[in-house]
Order: C-alpha cells, then sequence, then structure tokens
C-alpha cells in the first residue's frame, strides 16, 4: 500500500533520522451516522470509519526515550515513561499539545503494565483536525498499534480503543465517550458499525451499494468545545440524579424509555429536561436503525437522520449557522437521504446519505449553495467506510 502523504513521511524519517522506517500504520478518523451524544449515556451509535487517516512511519530507537516528528504541525518531540506522569519531554520543557495524545497512549499503556519501546517515527494526517472527524482518536489509534507491533503483547482492537480513550479522558483530560476510538480500531470496509455503547457488543451493517456517504466540512472550527461538551455530558448525569426519585432502577439514560421520560420531564430544571429528551429520543432512533437498513429502508433512515440535526440544534444546542446552512441546502438537492451534523457539533462536518448515482453533482451543488449563502469556501466529499487501524507494513 503506497500514497503520497506515506512517501512525504517516508522521506522525512530518512531526512530526520538518517535510515529507513521499518513499519507503516495507519488508523482512520470516522463519521456518525446516527447515535450522536448518546455513546456516554449507554446508548447505541452507528458510525463508520472513513478512508482518512493518520499515518505513521516508525522504527525502533536504540535509547531510551521515543521522538516523534509531527508533520502536520511541524515540530518534533522526545518523551519517555519516566517524563510523561509530569507530561515533560526528555529535556525538561513540556510536552506540546499535539504530543499530549501519543504520550497519553503511552501512558494508558504503561498503566496496564503493557511496555512502549522507544521508537522513531514521524507521522501525518489527512483527517482535518477539529472538524469533528475524530483526527484525535485517529492519533490515539496509530500509536497504540505501533507500540503494540514494536512488543510482545496483543491486544483486541477494543480493547486498544479503550485504552485510547482513557488516554484521552484522563491524561489530556477530554471527557469523551468511546464512539471514536472505537470506529478508528474497529473500522471494517464498506461497512457500518453498530455498538451497544453499555456492553460494548457490536456487529457491522452493510450500506446499500446504491448509496453514498458524503462528508462535507463547513470549515468552521470552534474552540472551546470540550468545556461545552462536558457541560452536556453533566446535564444528562443530572438527569438521571433527578428521574432516579420516580425510576429508581435507572442507572444512565439508556434506561429510561420515551413514555416514562413524557410523564417526566416536568419535574426537570428546563434546560436539563431539553438536553434528556435529546438522548432519549435519539436512543430510540438509533434502536430502529439496523431493521431499517436490513430492509434497504433508506428514505426512513434519512428521516431520522434529519430528526437527529433539529434535535442536536434545538434541545441539545449543538449546531451553529454554518452547519444549520449546510444542512439545509443539502436536504433540498436531488439524491440526498438525510443530513445532519456528525460528531460532537459546534462546527466541522456533516454526514449525507446521498443516492449513489447523484453523489457528485450533489456534492457541486452543494458547495455552490453554502458559498453562495455563507461566503465559505467548504470541502465536501464522497467516503467509503474503511478498515480500522491496520499494520501496513
Ligand atoms: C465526540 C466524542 C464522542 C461522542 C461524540 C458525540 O466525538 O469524542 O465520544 O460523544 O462527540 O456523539
Amino acid at each position: 500500500m503506497k500514497n503520497e502523504l506515506v512517501d512525504h513521511i517516508t522521506t522525512i524519517f530518512h531526512e530526520t533520522f538518517g535510515s529507513a522506517p521499518e513499519h507503516i500504520v495507519r488508523a482512520p478518523g470516522r463519521v456518525n451516522l446516527l447515535g450522536e451524544h448518546v455513546d456516554y449515556n449507554d446508548g447505541f451509535v452507528l458510525p463508520a470509519a472513513i478512508d482518512r487517516a493518520t499515518y505513521i512511519v516508525f522504527a525502533p530507537a536504540d535509547k531510551d526515550f521515543s521522538t516523534l516528528v509531527a508533520v502536520d504541525m511541524d515540530q518534533q518531540a522526545s518523551f519517555s515513561p519516566q517524563t510523561i506522569s509530569s507530561k515533560t519531554q526528555v529535556n525538561g520543557s513540556p510536552l506540546p499539545e499535539w504530543a499530549q495524545y501519543p504520550a497519553g497512549v503511552m501512558w494508558s499503556l504503561n498503566e496496564e503494565h503493557l511496555s512502549t519501546p522507544a521508537m522513531n517515527a514521524v507521522f501525518a494526517s489527512n483527517v482535518p483536525r477539529g472538524s469533528g472527524l475524530s483526527s484525535s482518536a485517529s492519533v490515539e489509534m496509530t500509536f497504540a498499534l505501533a507500540w503494540q507491533t514494536l512488543s510482545d503483547w496483543k491486544l483486541p482492537s477494543m480493547q486498544r480503543a479503550l485504552l485510547g480513550q482513557k488516554a484521552e479522558n484522563q491524561y489530556v483530560g477530554v471527557n469523551c465517550g468511546i464512539m471514536d476510538q472505537f470506529a478508528s480500531a474497529c473500522g471494517v470496509e464498506n461497512k457500518l458499525l453498530l455498538l451497544d455503547c453499555r456492553s460494548l457488543e457490536w456487529k457491522t451493517i452493510p450500506l446499500p451499494e446504491d448509496v453514498s456517504i458524503v462528508v462535507a466540512d463547513t470549515t468552521v472550527r470552534r474552540k472551546l468545545t470540550s468545556g461545552e461538551y462536558n457541560k452536556r455530558r453533566f446535564a444528562c448525569e443530572e438527569a438521571v440524579r433527578l428521574l432516579n426519585e420516580d425510576l429508581p432502577t435507572i442507572r444512565s439514560l439508556r434506561d429510561v424509555s420515551v413514555e416514562d421520560f413524557n410523564r417526566l420531564a416536568g419535574k426537570l430544571p428546563e434546560e436539563v429536561s431539553k438536553r434528556a429528551r435529546h438522548v432519549v429520543e435519539e436512543i430510540e432512533r438509533s434502536k430502529q436503525a439496523e431493521a431499517l437498513l436490513e430492509a434497504g429502508n433508506i428514505r426512513r433512515f434519512g428521516e431520522l437522520m434529519n430528526q437527529c440535526h433539529i434535535s442536536l440544534r434545538d434541545l441539545y444546542e449543538v449546531s451553529c449557522p454554518e452547519l444549520d446552512v449546510m444542512v439545509h441546502v443539502a436536504q433540498s438537492l436531488e439524491g440526498c437521504y438525510g443530513a445532519r451534523l456528525t460528531g460532537a457539533g459546534f462546527g466541522g462536518c456533516t454526514v449525507n446519505l446521498v443516492r449513489r448515482a447523484e453523489a457528485e453533482p450533489f456534492a457541486k451543488a452543494l458547495a455552490n449553495g453554502y458559498e453562495s449563502e455563507t461566503g465559505l469556501g467548504p470541502e465536501i466529499y464522497v467516503t467509503r467506510a474503511s478498515n480500522g487501524a491496520e499494520l501496513l507494513l
């Protein structure tokens, strides 16, 4: 397997370390079709790994620390199991922000007494950062597999995903759920993935042949997303705590039926009620996904995606004007079954299910429509569901 990005980072490896890399790993980003902001509520999600990925070329290093070159940042960092607890490099300087993801993976592997041998590595990604396509999970999953490749331990991909999530929660400090690392680790070519975020059981669901997934990047990037994200999580926990008075057996919003919620919603503060309603109804929508897709009922599935966007916009309040324009224009175009924001929100991308024959004209018309309403030039591409993290060499 060869591509331009791999050629480029291989050249940089030669220039930096004076030898050839021994291995290549890739781990993809993801889109999510249904089940948004439900992974941390024990719900069901329906993501797919995409054909954009982080690539790393690497070799064992004859030192007691790892040296990483981040081509996209044009920066280098060196750290070891001894320096990562203080979030510093071997020269005592603080770890740059980007290095916290690989260092966090080293930390969570070491916590499980899994070795992270010193390596020289160069990596780069064509998953746009901050776009809702899980660039950070893809970085985590490349490094987890890279260290596994140099070690004598071997973990199932779901275990690597869980350790990546732990790195992000406890080392980087972002309180994400399991969906992104799961999709990046466990993706299957041409398949959607249906994950039960409580039991962690998952299966693949085929996407009908004549349907394409189109990703549309608004190019809007929001900062402070993690603060807003954590507030949403807190509201969900608060809802469970308050609903527990009437529903003593519930452990998460997964356990609340739409009927019970409708009966009890009036007891919740308004904002908590809106957030929780999104989650309860979105879990209900995602429960219908499998049967609809298996019956080939893409039209109804697309309607659920459209409903999901309205709910994310009005109840969960994680959309923004540019995402709303992108969705609105898409829904008016020929061949579009469903369109909605994907990922955490606050900017980034939409995901669109489009009749395959219409996908290219759809992408063009969407770009034109979005640009004429916002003045922003979007990036729109037809994507393919790809394999999860894999060793290419
Ligand atoms: C981010 C998080 C995921 C998930 C989504 C929203 O991508 O990393 O765990 O919560 O937001 O569905």
